[in-house]
């Protein structure tokens, strides 16, 4: 199921079932609307070369959020600007009168990134501009009273998300200022009215702020409902580099306030980063896409003909873990139709430190599932070419970490193989332990309990893997072991 898979799904470490550009270099998703049974996917996108450069957005379809169309680009830089990241409404009832009631219009806002006013050395380089569509995405045209929202002193100020406030009845905007977010409201998406800022002096700060978004969520079964902001930050995440943090509290659609004191992550793997989520799902669901690679070496991963992919679609939920909100994500349903069972078993017994190996055909395109008994688990994926990833959950010390240093190709750049991925895991409560781990040829993705954890980062194995070997320090139970294959 990759993107037009007669044509590139051979090409090495091309994803088979993540969203690729069909060439050349792509950064974040941006975006992000469901509209007239579509999923809209435009990304960031550069098409003379696979490094940066001038920016345009890209633009995908789907139906499925699983199989992907690639689009015509949709917006090309002018002379305001390089089209940098942001996002896109459906103006149904017309507010901003760039449509018609039978036909409203498509509505992006996104940021200008002005080159000669940044060589200049001005500050005011980064403003919002907006483009519209009539014909439900195909072709977008300039708003000609561009920039709508200007900018006079912040030298960071980028990566809108707009949206539909329901409770108040006004468009919301949040958009990233260096160290803090904005919020505007409007009534028409077009002239904007500044209503607050937050976190100057809360959350992660380890670089600057980029790629907001803000939506509410239930609290697990509860009636309780608790708005969650999406912040990305490069570099200052847990593994080096880019990542994306979260802040759970309340929005009355002007400001934003929350009593959280910890950071935390969406995902803890090191790729995944300036992810946000879609406006007007069909089913309510928040669906939530990220850039599967980090800023640290995004330039240099070794693929020829395009660079990076997206993580797969997935779906956000709140819930209450310890006494305090976790946001947990976990693959979109759309994925179990691409599922094939290979190989299941619903009870192994595993003895201490004797090894239980599965040999296998191709791991670079399954899903692994299993439940452990909450004891120390870990997880070899192996090839004949010595290439070895290990996934480790060490149940004492509550900390699970993956080890990518002889997964394949890892020189092409120096931090990328360097370290073992740690990170404390407090919110493993549970009697069981339940793994989801998602391998395409290029890229691993694990849930744990259910996206409660998530850890998504690039491979570049030599080989595909065809081996996993689990092993304990304690004997244990597994329970309802399957792999599966993933097709079209
Ligand atoms: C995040 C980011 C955004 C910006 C875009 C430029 O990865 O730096 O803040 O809009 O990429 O391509």
């Amino acid at each position: 199921i990759a993107v037009d898979s007669t044509k590139t799904n051979k090409e090495p470490y091309r994803p088979q079932f993540h969203f690729t550009p069909e060439k050349k270099w792509m950064n974040d998703p941006n975006g992000l609307v469901y509209y007239k049974g579509l999923y809209h996917l435009f990304y960031q996108y550069y098409p003379d070369d696979i490094v940066w450069g001038p920016m345009h957005w890209g633009h995908a379809t789907s139906k499925d959020l699983i199989h992907w169309e690639h689009q015509k680009i949709a917006l090309f830089p002018d002379k305001l600007g390089l089209i940098f990241s942001g996002s896109a409404v459906v103006d149904i009832k017309n507010t901003s009168g760039l449509g018609t009631a039978e036909n409203p219009p498509m509505i992006a806002i996104f940021t200008y990134h002005n080159m000669d006013g940044e060589k200049a050395g001005r500050k005011d380089y980064q403003t919002q501009g907006l483009a519209y569509s009539l014909d439900e995405g195909d072709t977008w045209l300039k708003y000609t009273g561009n920039p709508i929202i200007k900018n006079s002193t912040q030298k960071d100020f980028r990566d809108p998300k707009a949206f539909w406030n329901s409770e108040t009845n006004l468009w919301n905007l949040v958009l990233v200022a260096g160290d803090h977010a904005q919020f505007y409201t409007s009534k028409n998406l077009i002239n904007w009215e500044y209503q607050s800022e937050f976190g100057k002096n809360v959350g992660a700060h380890g670089g600057v702020w980029e790629c907001p978004d803000i939506f509410k969520l239930k609290v697990g079964n509860s009636n309780e409902e608790k708005w969650v902001l999406l912040i990305s930050i490069n570099p200052g995440a847990p593994n080096g580099g880019s990542g994306t943090q979260y802040f759970v509290g309340d929005y009355d659609g002007k400001r934003f306030t929350t009593d959280q004191k910890d950071i935390k992550w969406i995902d803890n793997g090191s790729d995944n980063y300036a992810g946000v989520t879609y406006n007007n799902t069909p089913d309510d669901k928040r669906v939530f896409i990220g850039w599967m690679s980090n800023w640290s070496y995004a330039r240099d991963t070794p693929t020829k003909n395009w660079r990076s992919a997206m993580t797969l679609p997935r779906e956000l939920s709140l819930d209450k873990v310890n006494n305090d909100y976790v946001l947990k994500n976990k693959p979109v349903l759309q994925l179990e139709k691409q599922l094939k069972n290979e190989y299941s078993n619903e009870s192994m017994t595993l003895t201490a430190n004797k090894k239980a190996v599965i040999n296998y055909d191709n791991f670079n395109q399954s899903q692994v599932q299993l439940a452990s008994e909450n004891k120390d688990l870990k997880m070899v994926f192996s090839n004949d070419a010595k290439d070895s990833l290990i996934i480790e959950y060490n149940a004492k010390q509550k900390v699970f970490a993956i080890d990518r240093r002889h997964s394949g190709l890892v020189n092409f750049e120096q931090s990328f193989g360097k370290e073992i991925h740690k990170t404390a895991v407090p919110n493993i409560v549970s009697n069981t332990v339940d793994f989801q781990i998602i391998l395409d040829w290029s890229s691993i993705e694990i849930f744990l309990n259910g996206g409660v954890y998530s850890f998504t980062e690039q491979i570049f194995p030599n080989k595909p893997y065809t081996k996993l070997t689990i092993l304990s320090t304690e004997d244990q139970e597994l329970k309802n072991i399957s792999i599966q294959y993933i097709n079209g």
